[in-house]
């Protein structure tokens, strides 16, 4: 079929126009138009390829992703084999690296083009006439396995050199990784699918571009960085410097460090160490050193190569973030939520810069998933100020006698029953305001605004009255004197006489109000007001079982657990008994029943900034309506009203097909009920 001359041109725009934001999207990171357009884009172009199949070409971008799995990698020969660095690991080293230069090339100074050491997967690309042709992994470095059905489908590899008369051949060599924030979100899908986590984004990036599957390999976020050529055949690139060359592929649409940076002598490049060390935690990407080459390429091949690495360059590590050690015991210790962590015991090691002795082992599940015993030799990380983990166990190397770790049934800090809700990961104490790590925690809570609003209980003095042994409970409050309070640290008699007076205050409150300042699991604001409204005394409140509890509209089996767990606990019930006998009162059954609306019984996310009304103001008008305000979004969540900058919570929205509001649809949605409401009660 004769393919009209506009249609191809149309075909040909589109495929430019579509790697150009690509290029802006996963090259830059600087989108510059929006998903939805791009989207467009892409509809259009391949509703022009399915009608016109002549068009398709290899480098569109509609050909990333191909539709059948291999049964294995085949083998390719690299056209000139991929070596390995040098490694420095003193400044001693660093110096006599440049030394042997200078003495080598007969210079004073030398010139380097220094970059990130990326910690990813060697890869070699190859370019004919500019169109991608194949990939490989760097394997033995003289034949290693080819992947180009999955390297196409990391957008950062351009399918198409920019270059309007590209070389006949070029390889283009780099690393290809996953980003830091992507292996989290990685890992975090694989814990919540009960599948198994990997230990770092080099393994990541690994195990997703190793798959036989290319759908699969689309699925994750890879990344590829470039850092140089294995060769070039003709004159286009015919280039005198390294950091020429890196400009060179920057310009072809690679992705290149952007903390590449040409220096002079040794001195330079030890600084250039000390401010990408500075960095390291902050970059997106892991690195386990930088590089330093001789800039000038003929100069590189003068020096030449020893054995299987070159003398024109080194890599300069930093202090590796794993370590292999002991498994000696695992503790349990009790968060302020009191949410229960296993915590590795480890034998000292040193790793990421200091010695270690914990690592946290997340919960019990991970646990089981990675198959760790107590005695195993274990693999633990610590990147930058990240809790150091347990990340693996080492293979085959399990003494006889390793044991199994068990949770304890009961909290280890106060004794009291540990629950572990159905569907949840973590276990907790169910003892709330008796333990004492949850202590601080639910004293804040209980004098929190929204709670019993007794100001001028913050942080600081939480942390006084806890670690003094002044209030252990939140009863003890009421207990306190103006005297007790001045004797704190930084505690003037003025500011204790005021928060005298606002604890006083506070006594008299709410129903609703006192039961969520008891911080019972999964009871936020609204579902105080329901129990309220629908017990209407503390005492029927207390006396309720679970099936009573899920009486009462939107409690369901997880929250009618943890109330009824909590009002279990004696320690719990003397609380509440102590705080009464202090003088905290309200007056039953005042809840007012609600107006019936649209907004009546559901569930509100809020996110993002609203044009008129304050977040608070939002939530009091949907509460006013009988409405319910939620923090995250779910399949239970019937509306997300979103603002300017909203973030995922929209996303998260529109894949569970969840209706969006903006405040006006939302406000309209309030009062339009109530008018109808209003009509009812004229003509019922
Ligand atoms: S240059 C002759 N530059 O490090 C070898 N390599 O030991 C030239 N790597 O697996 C390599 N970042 O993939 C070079 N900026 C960088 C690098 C880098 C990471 C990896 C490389 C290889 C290993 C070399």
């Amino acid at each position: 079929m004769q393919v009209p001359a506009d249609i191809v041109q149309r075909v040909r725009a589109l495929r430019e126009e579509i790697d150009q934001h690509s290029y802006r999207y996963y090259v830059l990171d600087q989108p510059s138009i929006p998903d939805s357009e791009y989207d467009q884009l892409f509809r259009d172009l391949l509703e022009l390829e399915a009608r016109y199949p002549d068009l398709v070409v290899p480098e569109s971008p509609s050909q990333r992703v191909g539709a059948t799995a291999a049964s294995e990698f085949a083998q390719v020969t690299h056209r000139a084999p991929m070596l390995s660095l040098n490694n420095a690991f003193e400044d001693d080293d660093v110096l006599a690296f440049d030394r042997r230069v200078r003495e080598a090339l007969g210079v004073a100074e030398i010139e380097y083009a220094a970059e990130p050491k990326f910690d990813g997967l060697a890869i070699s690309l190859t370019y004919e006439d500019g169109r991608f042709a194949g990939g490989a992994t760097r394997g033995d470095g003289y034949t290693g396995e080819d992947v180009t059905a999955n390297l196409r489908s990391i957008r950062a590899i351009p399918l198409r050199l920019a270059d309007a008369s590209p070389p006949r051949l070029l390889e283009v060599r780099g690393e290809v990784i996953m980003l830091k924030r992507d292996f989290e979100a990685l890992n975090a899908q694989q814990r919540a699918r009960n599948e198994k986590t990997f230990a770092n984004p080099r393994n990541a990036a690994a195990g997703s571009l190793r798959q036989l599957d290319p759908r699969v390999t689309a699925q994750r976020a890879l990344t590829f960085f470039a850092y140089g050529i294995g060769g070039a055949e003709e004159a286009s690139v015919v280039l005198d410097l390294h950091s020429q060359l890196l400009d060179y592929l920057a310009a072809q649409r690679f992705r290149v460090a952007p903390e590449r940076r040409v220096v002079h002598g040794v001195a330079e490049l030890l600084r250039y160490y000390q401010d990408i060390g500075a960095q390291r935690e902050r970059l997106p990407y892991e690195i386990d050193g930088v590089v330093y080459k001789v800039n000038h390429l003929r100069d590189q091949e003068r020096l030449g190569f020893v054995a299987r690495a070159p003398r024109f360059a080194i890599a300069h590590k930093y202090p590796a973030q794993e370590a292999v050690t002991d498994l000696l015991g695992i503790e349990v210790q009790v968060g302020r939520t009191g949410a229960l962590t296993p915590v590795a015991r480890l034998k000292p090691v040193f790793v990421g810069g200091v010695t270690v002795t914990n690592a946290t082992l997340h919960n019990e599940d991970e646990i089981r998933r990675k198959d760790i015993r107590i005695g195993d030799q274990v693999i633990v990380r610590r990147a930058g100020d990240v809790i150091p983990e347990v990340v693996a166990v080492v293979a085959n190397r399990r003494p006889p006698n390793a044991r199994e770790f068990v949770m304890p049934e009961r909290c280890p800090v106060c004794g009291s029953v540990v629950q572990r809700l159905a569907g949840e990961a973590v276990a907790r104490c169910t003892a709330g305001l008796y333990c004492a790590a949850q202590r601080k925690q639910a004293l804040l809570h209980f004098a929190s605004r929204r709670a019993m609003d007794i100001e001028g209980v913050g942080e600081k003095l939480a942390d006084q009255l806890v670690d003094h042994g002044v209030v252990r409970d939140p009863s003890d409050l009421y207990r306190l004197d103006v005297k007790r309070l001045a004797g704190l640290e930084r505690m003037a008699e003025r500011s204790a006489a005021n928060v005298m007076a606002a604890i006083e205050a506070s006594k008299h409150t709410t129903f609703p109000r006192f039961v969520y300042a008891l911080g019972i699991r999964n009871v936020g604001e609204a579902t105080a007001k329901d129990l309220a409204r629908h017990f209407g005394t503390l005492d029927a409140l207390m006396a309720a079982g679970i099936t009573d509890l899920l009486g009462v509209p939107d409690v369901g089996p997880v929250v009618a657990t943890s109330i009824a767990g909590f009002f279990s606990e004696p320690h719990n019930r003397a609380v509440v008994q102590a705080l009464r006998e202090q003088g905290v009162h309200w007056e039953e059954r005042e809840v007012p029943q609600a107006p019936r609306s649209m907004a009546s019984g559901r569930t509100f996310v809020l996110t993002g900034v609203l044009p008129n009304l304050s977040r608070e103001e939002a939530a009091a008008r949907i509460e006013a309506a009988g409405g319910k305000v939620s923090g995250s979004v779910s399949r239970r969540t019937d509306y997300v009203v979103v603002g300017k900058d909203s973030g995922s919570k929209r996303e998260k929205a529109r894949e569970l097909d969840i209706p969006i509001l903006d405040e006006g649809a939302l406000i309209a949605l309030l009062t339009e009920r109530q008018r109808n409401d209003a009509q009812t009660e004229k003509n019922p």
